[in-house]
């Protein structure tokens, strides 16, 4: 029997972890020792980790067993239940959640975004242009969130000259700092959705918020709230992790600069690359699920009503699958990581994000872009995404 270490003390909900700390030391443990772990509840309610990928994998495959109606983040129990819950595609549990997924798959399916891609290559052009004229930057602001949100803004049918609005108060929504200020940036953006599905309700046009305000599920409409609640759920999706992921991969470059410069060398490496990036950086921390009936992992008996939180990062850095976990290695095969979930509610954007990540890469290196660290990086404090939260660089090329 493999000697036990000394326990880390465990604590995977202290936001500071993620900013300051080291979790991979605690997921690392947890993954040898103790795969099905109870947290006991504190602010937040109890809930089981695990840490394994195998484990992680399973339990996505089971969405009979593990609901996403209720929530699929912590959240104190003093905040209630999730606003969303039987309502956006996120928190639908099937059938449901299939009828909801098909009015929008199609649009998100790899022709539909390799239609798409002429302009998002001129999007990000534009976007690594303006970069380049002010020269210092912070990437995650300046870059990597711009690129995301004009591209599923164009998607989602948001006037051109209200991108940059929505671009604000998407920034002051995810900004760490005062919760008041996010609340309020969330609650226009609700409102600025409440009054675009009314306008495409009654115009619809070719965009999703056209489909969501005019489509029929189970023979109903959807009402105007529920509509409101999945364009939330698009343009959160569609841009937080994919500006985390962009900026997370770039730092990860730049304390990497061979790996950089083997892509540089060779761009028919991008893809591979894009798939370490986001193994390596998976911004998603946490997705939890809850029990509906009774199921034992591991010896343990998880009972209905109990929350069981999968850890991503930690899942893509399981020895058991991956050869060198801690390695970051552009041209790692196979790289079946869990980033983008896994099964049911897989990510609906995956080959958009995958894309955004090329793309943006792709032009930095065909200009040849020095990108140069210029002050510290700032990671976010936060167990729900992790990565950049500022990342200063200069900008500069030849061409
Ligand atoms: C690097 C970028 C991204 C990462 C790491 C990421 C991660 C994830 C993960 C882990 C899930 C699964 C959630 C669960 O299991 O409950 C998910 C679902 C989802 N993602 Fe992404 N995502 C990314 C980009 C995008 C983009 C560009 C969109 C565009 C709209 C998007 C939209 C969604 C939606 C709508 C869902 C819910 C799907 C469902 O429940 O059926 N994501 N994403």
């Amino acid at each position: 029997m493999a000697e036990m270490s000394a326990p880390p003390h465990i604590n995977l909900v202290d936001p500071a972890l993620y900013s300051h700390g080291d979790p991979f030391a605690q997921w690392r443990w947890l993954r040898e020792h103790a795969p099905v772990h109870w947290q006991p509840p504190a602010e937040l309610p109890g809930f089981w980790s695990l840490t394994r990928y195998d484990d992680v994998r399973a339990a996505y495959r089971d969405a009979e067993t593990f609901s996403s109606a209720r929530g699929i983040l912590l959240r104190p129990a003093e905040h209630g239940a999730d606003p969303g819950g039987g309502r956006t595609l996120a928190l639908t549990d099937p059938p449901r959640h299939r009828r909801l997924r098909a009015l929008v798959d199609e649009w998100f399916a790899v022709r539909s975004i390799r239609a798409l891609e002429p302009e998002m290559r001129d999007i990000t052009r534009g976007v690594v242009d303006r970069a380049l004229e002010r020269g210092s930057v912070d990437f995650v602001a300046d870059v990597a969130a711009r690129v995301p949100l004009y591209v599923i803004c164009q998607m989602m049918g948001v006037p051109e000259p209200d991108w940059e609005h929505l671009y604000e108060l998407t920034s002051q929504a995810f900004a760490a700092g005062d919760p008041l200020t996010r609340r309020f940036a969330h609650l226009e953006i609700l409102g600025y959705f409440e009054a675009l599905q009314a306008d495409k309700a009654a115009n619809p046009a070719d965009d999703l918020v056209s489909v969501l305000a005019t489509a029929e599920v189970d023979g109903e409409r959807l009402s105007p709230d529920d509509v409101i609640l999945n364009c939330d759920n698009l343009l959160v999706g569609g841009t937080e992790n994919t500006r985390i992921a962009a900026a997370g991969g770039m730092l990860t470059f730049l304390e990497h600069p061979d790996q950089w410069q083997a892509l540089a060398g060779d761009a028919g490496l991008l893809p591979s690359a894009v798939e370490e990036v986001l193994r390596w950086t998976s911004t998603a921390t946490h997705i939890m699920r809850t029990a509906v009936r009774p199921v034992e992992i591991h010896g343990q008996a998880v009972e209905p009503g109990d929350k069981v939180v999968f850890w991503l990062p930690s899942a893509n850095r399981d020895e058991r699958v991956f050869d060198d976990p801690d390695a970051f290695d552009i041209r790692r095969r196979p790289n079946r990581h869990l980033a983008l979930g896994f099964g049911e509610h897989f990510c609906l954007g995956s080959v958009l994000a995958r894309v955004e990540l090329r793309l943006l890469y792709g032009e930095l290196l065909d200009r040849s872009v020095r990108v140069e660290p210029d002050g510290e990086a700032k990671l976010l404090d936060s167990i729900v995404v992790n990565g950049p939260e500022r990342l200063p660089v200069l900008l500069k090329a030849d061409r």
